[in-house]
């Protein structure tokens, strides 16, 4: 199904060619350590963590597992400089970073002999990235949860593919062991996937959260944000209803209610006030299960779909 001499799996050491992918508040050490015990590589979502935070979850997360993980490094975070201190301090062996350029950590990250990754939405980022040295590339499509690029991951891993001579990482939509195998048609080495995992036991999120994402239909999910220049993906409720109206008349409003709003989908799952962010994956998503059960099935041949079986299978092999 895949190369398992990858030189992904290589770099990584790793079972499956499968990150988490860091999300804000979701990304929990519980839930990351669920995915590095399964064989993929778990990713505590920084996100908008304090120092204090990020420390504490790297502390539980070495409770729970003794295998690779990694943490998510938002670049938008006002105490990026000192999370990325304490990840090299706390001995964390890869750094993904989102949300911008990481050219600046580069050097120190690789001088420290750690592995460094960047989710990207564009060919010429990554190309400048592959220059300065970084490891590999997770190109995201805009299916996925969370803020969205433009290119649809269809589109963008060829062409990552294409531009790079480094591991590419497909994410965006992926939630299904035929996607799965269509990325390493694509020429894409592993997958990212973050959607797929907020329906899972060891989630820690509001079992409404949970619930949103397993009753969502394919075209369930919203763009928000937008106009403010920082769009994001996330499922159609009420309140993200009242959001986009809101960003015509009112864009200062729309800040004030988004702030906080995907805490309170983790914390509260309360529908009026609370923007769950997800991707458009949640119309193939339909039951809650245990992360191991999840990538088993995301990776077993087994559950492709009898018509596609034979070509696919065959097409993905190196
Ligand atoms: C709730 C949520 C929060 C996210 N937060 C981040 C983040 O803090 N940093 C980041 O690089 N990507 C973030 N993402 C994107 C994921 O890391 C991942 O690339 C994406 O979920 C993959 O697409 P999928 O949701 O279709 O599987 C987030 C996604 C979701 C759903």
């Amino acid at each position: 199904m895949y190369d398992k001499n990858n030189a992904f799996l290589t770099l990584l050491d790793i079972e499956y060619p499968l990150i988490l992918g860091g999300m804000a508040w979701v990304g929990t050490a519980k839930l990351a350590a669920a995915v590095s015990e399964a064989g993929g590589l778990g990713t505590i979502g920084a996100g908008g963590m304090t120092p204090d935070i990020l420390r504490s979850e790297i502390e539980r997360i070495r409770t729970m597992t003794d295998k690779r993980f990694a943490v998510n490094l938002m670049l938008l975070n006002p105490h990026i400089d000192e999370l990325v201190d304490i990840c090299l301090k706390e001995g964390v062996e890869v750094f993904i970073f989102g949300a911008g350029n990481p050219g600046k950590y580069i050097k120190r990250v690789k001088e420290n002999h750690r592995i460094i990754m960047a989710v990207v939405a564009s060919e010429t980022l990554a190309l400048r990235l592959e220059r300065e040295g970084i490891d590999a590339i997770i190109g995201e499509g805009m299916e996925c949860g969370g803020h969205i690029g433009s290119l649809t991951t269809m589109t963008l891993i060829p062409k990552l593919v294409r531009t790079l001579t480094i591991p590419v990482v497909a994410a965006g939509g992926i939630a299904t062991p035929e996607q799965v195998q269509a990325s390493f048609v694509l020429g894409a080495k592993g997958v990212q996937i973050g959607t797929r995992f907020i329906a899972s036991d060891e989630c820690e999120a509001h079992e409404n959260y949970k619930h949103q994402i397993i009753k969502s239909k394919i075209r369930d999910t919203v763009i928000t944000g937008g106009r403010l220049g920082h769009p994001a993906r996330s499922i159609k409720t009420k309140f993200t209803r009242k959001l986009g109206k809101l960003e015509y008349e009112s864009p200062e409003e729309v800040e004030r209610l988004l702030m906080g709003s995907l805490r309170k989908a983790f914390q509260t799952g309360n529908e009026e006030d609370s923007v769950f962010m997800a991707g458009q994956s949640v119309g193939l998503i339909d039951e809650i299960k245990p992360v191991k059960d999840i990538i088993e099935e995301l990776f077993s041949t087994e559950k492709i779909q009898d018509e596609y079986k034979d070509t696919v299978v065959e097409s993905a092999k190196e």
